[in-house]
Parts: C-alpha cells; sequence; structure tokens
C-alpha cells in the first residue's frame, strides 16, 4: 500500500513536469525550421527566396529586442511570409520560443 503509493506520486510528478516543460527545440523544429532552418541560419528555400535574416549573426540578434522577437511570433511580420502564432501556439510556448531564438546566437 505505502509502496504503491510513492510509486504513485513519482509516476504523478514526472507527468507533471513534463507536462509544463516546453520542448523549444522541438516546436522549432516543427513549426519554424522549414523556413528557418534547424541551425536559424535559414539556408532553405525560403530563406533565400526571402532573405529571411541569420538568427545566429550577431548583428541581427543585436537588430531585434526581445519584444520584436515575441511579437513576431505571435502576430507575424506585415507584408511577409512570417505569420503569427497565436492560436497555433500557447502564450507559454511562445515565449519559450522567443528564448531560444536567442541561443542561436553566435552558433
Ligand atoms: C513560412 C516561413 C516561416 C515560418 C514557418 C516561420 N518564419 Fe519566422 N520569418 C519568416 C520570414 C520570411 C521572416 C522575415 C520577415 C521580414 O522581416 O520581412 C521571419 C522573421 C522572423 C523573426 C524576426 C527576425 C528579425 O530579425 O526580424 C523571428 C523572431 C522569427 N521569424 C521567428 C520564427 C519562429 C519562432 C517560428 C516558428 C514558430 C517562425 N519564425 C516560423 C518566415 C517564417
Amino acid at each position: 500500500m505505502h509502496r504503491q503509493f510513492i510509486l504513485a506520486f513519482i509516476f504523478a510528478s514526472s507527468l507533471s513536469a513534463s507536462a509544463f516543460a516546453v520542448d523549444d527545440a522541438g516546436i522549432f523544429k516543427s513549426k519554424c525550421s522549414s523556413c528557418h532552418g534547424e541551425d536559424g541560419k535559414a539556408h532553405t528555400k525560403m530563406g533565400a527566396k526571402e532573405k529571411i535574416p541569420d538568427m545566429t549573426s550577431d548583428k541581427v540578434q543585436a537588430g531585434i529586442t526581445d519584444d520584436k522577437i515575441k511579437d513576431a511570433i505571435t502576430n507575424g511580420i506585415p507584408d511577409s511570409k512570417m505569420k503569427g502564432f497565436s492560436g497555433k501556439l500557447t502564450p507559454e510556448e511562445i515565449d519559450a520560443l522567443a528564448k531560444y531564438v536567442r541561443t542561436f546566437k553566435g552558433k
């Protein structure tokens, strides 16, 4: 009885941990990499066609604020192929992706 309770507790806590952790790299790969490339360099067909900024570039990173990154992901960039993801991704996922975009800097 006691043992079952402990096992149930371990199971429940591992479940909640995975439910709350956002898989930023996984989402980037599935929703963003077709244009931005898995490495953020935009060495893709769309990247070449639309001149998508290289996210690993210091200049690109310095040229955009955290708020602008979040806004681009949430609402998209007007008159571009960058569409907003509000309603498709949760605010937590968008937050995590905005931070993930920063991890490309200097790579
Ligand atoms: C259909 C292609 C496409 C997809 C999918 C896409 N993007 Fe973009 N993204 C673009 C284009 C094109 C631009 C450049 C738009 C412009 O400035 O004219 C851009 C720009 C951005 C910028 C701004 C960069 C800067 O320096 O201005 C961010 C941040 C960004 N995308 C993040 C993401 C994230 C995160 C995802 C996935 C959730 C994503 N994008 C999915 C095409 C795409």
